[in-house]
């Protein structure tokens, strides 16, 4: 089955679907991005994708380039048409073509926007859960307002690269007071080993991860104990447990961290059971 984009107002065979060379977001990396889980062919937590994409164009003064319903059908448009069962769509909004000039262009410049879909590689994802994985440390060294998911992602893509050659799935960024920022593309967490969860508060140093937010609710209600605080490289070594989050990945094991093993070196229970639980918790509309 061939596949089908949405690029500005139409549907058109994936191979063909092209951007103009002065598009803002592939010159600048003026735009911003939305990774959405689609589970049984609907959209999981579509809401708070919307609303965290509602918040990062308003920071960059990016307009919303169509209603917010208008989007969701466009979104769901592009799944069926993808035949989407279990995988993601990829939303994608740009401050629009102009003559290339770093400020801003004319007001009534178009936002682009860009939606695909794809399943995901099932296997490959329930054999990472199954095993952990492994992760490792590098510098962070990107800009402060991380919390906008901003297309501009030069530094987790030569992290995740550097992970990759170092034999592992994710690197988690330490920032420069030592402390775990997140990851290339999933939030970082630890259980200490008396069986605290714990993960950096969303502030600016970090994404506000819309499946870390669903877990913190899974924690609260289940009366895990948690702490919203940074914790140091060191502290990651010496937990029980470590575990990644992402709209992609879920709640993935982490089983060693720069080489080492963490805890016994295999999945823990509370990632497991995290895990477990997610889409019981999660907004499926
Ligand atoms: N990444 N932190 C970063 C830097 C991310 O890029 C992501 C998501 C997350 C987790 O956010 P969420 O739970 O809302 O997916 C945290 C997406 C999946 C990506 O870039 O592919």
């Amino acid at each position: 089955m061939s596949r089908i984009a949405y690029v500005n107002g139409r549907y058109v065979p994936h191979r063909a679907a092209q951007v103009h060379v002065e598009d803002r977001g592939y010159q600048f990396a003026d735009g911003v991005y939305e990774v959405c889980e689609v589970r049984g062919g609907r959209l999981v937590d579509e809401r708070r994708h919307m609303d965290r994409l509602t918040r990062s164009l308003s920071e960059l003064r990016i307009a919303m380039p169509m209603p917010r319903n208008a989007l969701g059908v466009v979104l769901r448009e592009t799944v069926a048409r993808n035949r989407v069962r279990d995988g993601i769509v990829y939303l994608q909004v740009s401050r629009g073509v102009a003559r290339r000039d770093h400020a801003f262009p004319a007001a009534a410049t178009r936002p682009s926007i860009v939606v695909t879909a794809r399943n995901h590689d099932i296997d490959k994802l329930e054999q990472g859960a199954a095993d952990g994985i492994a992760v490792i440390s590098v510098p962070d060294n990107r800009w402060e307002r991380v919390d906008i998911k901003s297309v501009g992602l030069l530094p987790n893509v030569l992290a995740k690269q550097a992970a990759r050659e170092a034999g592992a799935k994710e690197a988690w960024f330490v920032d420069a007071k030592g402390f775990v920022t997140e990851g290339s593309s999933t939030n970082a967490w630890i259980v200490t080993r008396d069986g605290a969860v714990v993960t950096r508060p969303a502030d600016f140093g970090i994404l506000r991860g819309i499946t870390r937010t669903v877990v913190l609710e899974i924690i609260a209600e289940q009366g895990l104990k948690l702490e919203e605080r940074p914790f140091t490289m060191d502290e990651a070594y010496a937990a029980r447990e470590a575990f990644i989050t992402s709209a992609t990945q879920f709640v993935t094991p982490v089983v060693r961290i720069d080489g080492k093993p963490v805890g016994n070196g295999a999945p823990g229970l509370t990632a497991t059971a995290l895990r477990r639980d997610f889409h019981r918790y999660a907004e499926v509309g």
